[in-house]
């Protein structure tokens, strides 16, 4: 039988697309590249932000013929909308034959199962303790990077973040294991690896912390790059900070998320940080690493947020500098503590007018930023055609700074000296050494 899997949201998810394929791989299932040619189609889902959730409702929306005449067998839904809104989602839409929380992907080929011979609907959403899927290795896409789940989620309970209730309860994984799987990757031809976590600093297994397990990296052979999502800046290890001095294959580059910058919304937010905490661990970051490249996420229009704490966060950006920043309109989200507990009483013209004030000082600075790298040459790993031009290249310097170029004789998964001649506000370009 031929699935289709369409995947939303973020690398996480990708990760666990990968997983689902290499268990159904193996109960004989073949992947095909779009929804007509699959009788079974599975959405994996995200629900960080309404908007996210809305791409599924119409996405439902576009399937529902094909599953009403019979062509689309089977039609799930997969990951933290599952998770999040599974009991809406079995009632209110009856065309879903699966909905499969982050934790069930194992049970899918016998829920498939159950759905073609019995009839009805197959729902799996316990959420687990242990489960870290490292006994699945993942079916991978060939390309440059692949990715490892080393832990899976979060015990944060930010009060905005439906996340600890769709993907449950802090694991990791076991170094031993992820180490094994390092070569593996290394072996298959990736030269670069990213470390995902919903909070990579509370890693924890055999005795290894997160500094421990970025130590280990560069003994993988033929590793050339190691990256990792994301790090919360209330317990970033200081450690780690050396360890990613030491190593060269460690790249410089940290996304570290502020959300707001007044301390109030920090407070209401549970982020346990202060903005002073904040400017204090990036001063401290750059004084072990003065080249890295840091990138954040931030909410504009969170419960009770005033012009004045509004102004805090536009202060935290002009004064940290931020290589490049995700900036969001905060939605409210099921389940969560400020969903339960405060009202969502910004306007949505004011999160929308913040959203564009603060992206307009962060393309400046990200510009700037650039601009400041000209003349300066950089190691570029090489992902694949650049979307502009299929004549030139695309790839990453080590400070995560998407490069073009050109360079005839060179492929993806190249390693190449640039010079950077000129720069915009997402990208350099440069000339080959
Ligand atoms: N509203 C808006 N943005 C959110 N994020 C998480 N929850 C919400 C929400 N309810 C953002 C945060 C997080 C990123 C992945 O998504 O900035 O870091
Ligand atoms: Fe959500 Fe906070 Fe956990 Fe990140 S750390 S996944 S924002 S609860």
């Amino acid at each position: 039988m031929k699935v289709f899997l369409e995947t939303y949201g973020c690398q996480m998810n990708e990760y666990d697309s990968e997983l689902v394929r290499a268990i159904l791989s193996k109960h004989n299932y073949e992947f095909c590249a779009t929804a007509d040619e699959a009788e079974v189609v599975f959405l994996n889902t995200c629900a960080v932000r309404e908007g996210a959730q809305q791409k599924i409702y119409h996405r439902l929306n576009d399937l529902k013929n094909r599953r009403q005449s019979g062509k689309i067998r089977v039609l799930g839904i997969l990951g933290c909308v599952a998770q999040s809104l599974r009991k809406e989602l079995s009632e209110t839409i009856p065309l879903l034959d699966i909905v499969a929380g982050p934790d069930s992907y194992k049970k899918l080929p016998e829920l498939i199962n159950t759905v073609l011979q019995q009839g009805g609907q197959g729902f799996e959403f316990s959420l687990s303790e242990y489960e870290t899927y490292d006994d699945i290795v993942p079916a991978r896409v060939a390309g440059v990077n692949a990715w490892i789940a080393i832990m899976r989620g979060c015990n944060n309970f930010c009060t905005f973040c439906v996340v600890p209730y769709t993907r449950g309860r802090e694991r990791s994984r076991s170094p031993h294991s992820i180490v094994a799987e390092a070569r593996k990757i290394v072996s298959e031809g990736f030269p670069q690896i990213t470390l995902l976590g919903q909070n990579v600093n509370s890693y924890q297994c055999d005795g290894k912390d997160f500094a421990d397990l970025m130590e280990m990296m560069p003994d993988v052979a033929g590793l050339r790059r190691v990256r990792f999502t994301s790090p919360h800046p209330k317990d970033f290890s200081r450690r780690l900070l050396h360890v990613m001095a030491a190593h060269p294959e460690l790249c410089k580059h940290i996304h570290l998320p502020l959300q707001a910058g007044s301390d109030h919304i920090l407070e209401r937010m549970n982020r346990t940080y202060t903005k002073q905490d904040f400017l204090t661990l990036v001063a401290e970051i750059r004084q072990v690493l003065p080249q890295v490249s840091l990138t954040t996420d931030i909410i504009c229009g969170f419960c009770g947020e005033s012009e004045e704490d509004f102004a805090h966060t536009l202060d935290v950006v002009e004064k940290v500098g931020f290589d490049s920043a995700f900036i969001f309109k905060y939605s409210v989200r099921p389940h969560t503590i400020a969903a339960r507990k405060y009202p969502d009483d910004v306007p949505d013209e004011v999160k929308t007018g913040r959203v564009m004030r603060l992206n307009e000082l962060q393309r400046n600075i990200s510009r700037q930023r650039n601009e400041a790298e000209i003349g300066k040459t950089f190691e570029v790993l090489i992902e694949g055609p650049s979307k502009k031009s299929p004549h030139e290249w695309y790839g990453l310097t080590e400070y995560n700074k998407g490069t073009v170029f050109s360079a005839p004789d060179k492929k993806p998964g190249d390693f190449v000296q640039v010079n950077v001649t000129a720069a915009g506000t997402h990208t350099l370009l440069g000339r080959l050494v």
